[in-house]
């Protein structure tokens, strides 16, 4: 299954992200939101990136003109058709992706691959909304993806052995390090880091410390590059949230259980860097 021409559904943090990555990688790109307005300003975003790196002398000009250049943007879910291979990165949530995956089944071509970047969600649910079950896959890339290594190849029951494979070879053409995981929610990764940042929640809820010190506690006594809030206002409290419910609902850990905080922060609006408050102001 060769994979060249790849389409990406979805125009936030992760999906701009996903762009620049396979855009790098030689790959022709056509990116799909809503809005056409959207899908320019992403792609606009993008090329703001890729100035900022030929400035600081990361890249020349001639690249960054070449990655712009693979880089399409449209709103027409229709113009994906001809990809080999689309990864939707919509928003954490089940019945707005086994939508879109009924759609996308009737629009892309024969033989494509259909992947989820979800974080947590049961991926063979969204295989079975398809007439190509063996063709979905998750290829869960993580934030922010153009400089994270990891990428997690999820296998649904229903997937072919070849669709794994032309995965994992795709992420390594990306340059990234794929790894192999069957479809549980949180995989690997999310699994074993959410119930540290929940607890994190429900200690600063117990009064143990305040949020800076298990910030500062995290990153000079584990090493960690940031500490477990600022974490979370990166990732986004409503993928945060989102991700706990769908991991509790699957084990029903009470590690997995959502803090209250994180809940009301969520229905305050407060969802972390992309709108500017989270546990932090920015
Ligand atoms: N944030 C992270 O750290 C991270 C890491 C890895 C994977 N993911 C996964 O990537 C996906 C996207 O997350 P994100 O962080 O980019 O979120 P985001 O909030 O930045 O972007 C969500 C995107 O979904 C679109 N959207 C919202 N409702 C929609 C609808 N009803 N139909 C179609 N599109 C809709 C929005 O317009 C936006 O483009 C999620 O599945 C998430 O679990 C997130």
């Amino acid at each position: 299954m060769a994979i060249n021409k790849v389409g990406i559904i979805g125009s936030g943090i992760m999906g701009s992200g996903l762009v620049e990555v396979a855009a790098r990688a030689g790959l022709s790109v056509v990116v799909r939101s809503r809005s056409q307005s959207t899908a320019d300003a992403m792609v606009a975003s993008v090329s703001k990136g890729l100035a900022k790196q030929v400035e600081k002398g990361r890249a020349t000009e001639e690249e960054a003109k070449a990655i712009i250049g693979r880089i399409s943007a449209v709103s027409d879910l229709s113009a994906l058709a001809d990809c080999d291979l689309v990864i939707e990165s919509v928003v954490e949530d089940l019945e707005t992706k086994k939508a879109l995956f009924a759609e996308l089944d009737g629009v892309v071509k024969e033989g494509a691959i259909i992947a989820t970047n979800t974080s947590t969600l049961p991926v063979i649910e969204l295989a079975m909304v398809t007439k190509r079950p063996e063709l979905v896959c998750g290829i869960h890339f993580f934030n922010p993806a153009t400089a994270m290594p990891l990428v997690e190849i999820v296998r649904p029951l229903s997937a072919a052995d070849s669709t794994i494979e032309a995965a994992t070879a795709f992420a390594t053409a990306c340059g990234k390090q794929p790894v192999q995981v069957k479809d549980r929610a949180g995989f690997i990764v999310n699994a074993l880091l959410f119930p540290y940042l929940n607890n994190a929640i429900r200690m600063l809820e117990q009064g143990t410390a305040n949020m800076a010190d298990i910030d500062t506690a995290m990153k000079g006594g584990c090493n960690f590059p940031m500490g477990p809030f600022a974490l979370l206002d990166l990732v986004g409290l409503d993928t945060s949230l989102a991700i706990l419910d769908a991991l509790y609902a699957e084990f029903r850990d009470p590690n997995y259980a959502a803090m209250p905080t994180l809940r009301r922060m969520v229905a305050a609006g407060k969802l972390g860097r992309k709108t500017k408050s989270g546990f932090y102001d920015y």
